[in-house]
């Protein structure tokens, strides 16, 4: 097993290892703690006040210096196993070589970064094998932007343009960007706390269950639909195919366009191309949002998957053919390593070494459930994404926190807080699994004899 120090998880492993040391070494980390609390105190001076003050609280002090792999490095020297993955973003890892590769021989040929007169050699290509991947069936245009937000815009902007009504239907504790326009997209009121008049949340309405939405969509009142396939901060809530497909005759039925938010969840994370594959959907719906896995966390991009009729009416507006793009949209750095990540995608896919892994530690994280039943719920894994359903939020923070002191990150689930969410790189190695699930047996093990 890994060198995990389970014993010594109560305190904070980084200082407690520095206190037997010698004189000097005494002197090098004062030195060392010196600059490091100058960094924070410059950071919370100069960066973000509110978010120092959010770590001291959590009594969270490290800084990470260096990421590899699925392993980030600390500035007291310190390994960390990575369940965060940069929010889902290094499908591959951190710096996986073929993508860094293929960024730096882009570099060295010195393509126009920027789309001068809009055109950027790759977008084709890209399109293409997007297409291809997620198997898609008729005629679709792929539009590359920067940010997961700015795609889901451009979805509502073309949802509204192409059906001429105002209403949109969103997912009750989904989460699509931290715009003043997708946060209509959010029920939750805390995340736009200070600044409501910004967000205009009586063009949206939210439905729960996919019964509901196809109710709603039946009034013929709405520009679009957006879910995603698996709500990833709701503690992983899914639409089955059946679901899929029942919304997808509504919003037919009614001149809807159902747009699938996969900026989370699409090109890998969930074992396949798109959720909705790894979910068995046969239903297509109009608009595909991808982004974060693509260009594996070293450049931002988004990709908004559209049906052609529908991005011909919005882009062959007189003078409109382009409002929908940044500055930094159509980036051929991202294009070229998009396609790399594709190619590197397809082989992972097939690998069976790579399955086998993945299965293997689903299989151990669920002999935790038959392990604790009175402790853990359920796991629901799909790829590399697991979801630890807790007895409760106090349990699952307990958890966080013991995992966090002893070195491996996770995330809690804001709409699901009894929720643990694992993003694993698909090629994570088996030691941070077994660390993993050591750690969180040991702690239910404590748990269940304290009780
Ligand atoms: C499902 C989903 N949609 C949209 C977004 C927004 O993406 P971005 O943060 O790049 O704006 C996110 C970000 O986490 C997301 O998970």
């Amino acid at each position: 097993m890994s060198e995990i120090l389970i014993p010594l998880h109560l305190g904070r492993i980084g200082k407690d290892a520095h206190t037997n040391e010698t004189p000097s070494a005494q002197f090098f980390y004062q030195g060392f703690f010196a600059s490091m609390t100058l960094l924070l105190s410059d950071y919370g001076n100069y960066v973000n006040r509110g978010w120092i003050e959010t770590l001291n609280d959590l009594d969270i002090s490290s800084i990470f210096q260096r990421a590899e792999s699925d392993r980030l490095y600390d500035t007291e020297g310190n390994t960390w196993y990575d369940f965060i993955g940069h929010y889902g973003a290094t499908l591959f890892g951190h710096y996986y070589p073929p993508l860094c590769n293929a960024l730096q021989s882009a570099l060295s040929t010195q393509p126009p970064i920027g789309t001068p007169l809009g055109i950027s050699e790759r977008a084709p290509l890209l399109a293409l094998n997007l297409f291809d991947k997620l198997a898609l069936r008729g005629e679709w245009n792929n539009w590359t932007l920067t940010t997961g937000a700015e795609a889901v815009e451009g979805a509502l902007k073309i949802a509204v343009t192409v059906t001429k009504r105002h209403r949109i239907l969103a997912r009750s504790q989904s989460f699509h960007g931290l715009s003043a326009l997708t946060l209509q997209l959010n029920d939750e009121a805390s995340w736009y706390k200070g600044y409501e008049t910004l967000v205009d949340n009586n063009r949206v309405d939210f439905f729960h269950d996919i019964n509901e939405a196809v109710n709603l969509v039946a009034t013929n009142d709405y520009a679009g639909v957006i879910i995603e396939p698996i709500q990833a901060i709701a503690g992983g809530r899914r639409v089955t195919a059946h679901e899929a497909a029942m919304l997808c005759q509504a919003c037919d039925d009614n001149d809807t366009l159902l747009i699938v938010d996969e900026i989370f969840t699409g090109m890998g994370r969930c074992g396949h191309y798109s959720a909705m594959q790894a979910l068995d959907w046969v239903i297509q719906p109009d608009i595909i949002l991808l982004s974060k896995t693509l260009t594996g966390g070293l450049l931002p991009s988004s990709q908004l998957v559209v049906r052609k009729d529908y991005f011909d009416i919005f882009t062959t507006r007189p003078g409109c053919a382009r409002l929908i793009a940044s500055t930094f949209s159509g980036n051929s750095l991202d294009h070229i390593v998009a396609l790399e990540s594709i190619v590197q995608l397809s082989q992972a896919l097939d690998d069976d070494i790579l399955r086998v892994r993945q299965y293997e530690f689903a299989r151990s994280l669920n002999n935790l459930v038959h392990q604790y039943p009175e402790l853990i719920q359920q796991i629901d894994s799909l790829g590399s994404l697991h979801f630890l359903h807790f007895i409760s939020p106090e349990f699952a923070w307990d958890i966080w926190k013991y995992l966090h002191n002893n070195r491996i990150l996770t995330l809690l689930c804001t709409h699901s807080p009894n929720t643990l969410k694992l993003i694993c790189p698909i090629n994570q190695a088996t030691e941070a699994q077994l660390a993993i699930c050591n750690a969180i047996n040991y702690l239910c093990d404590e748990a269940q004899y304290a009780s």
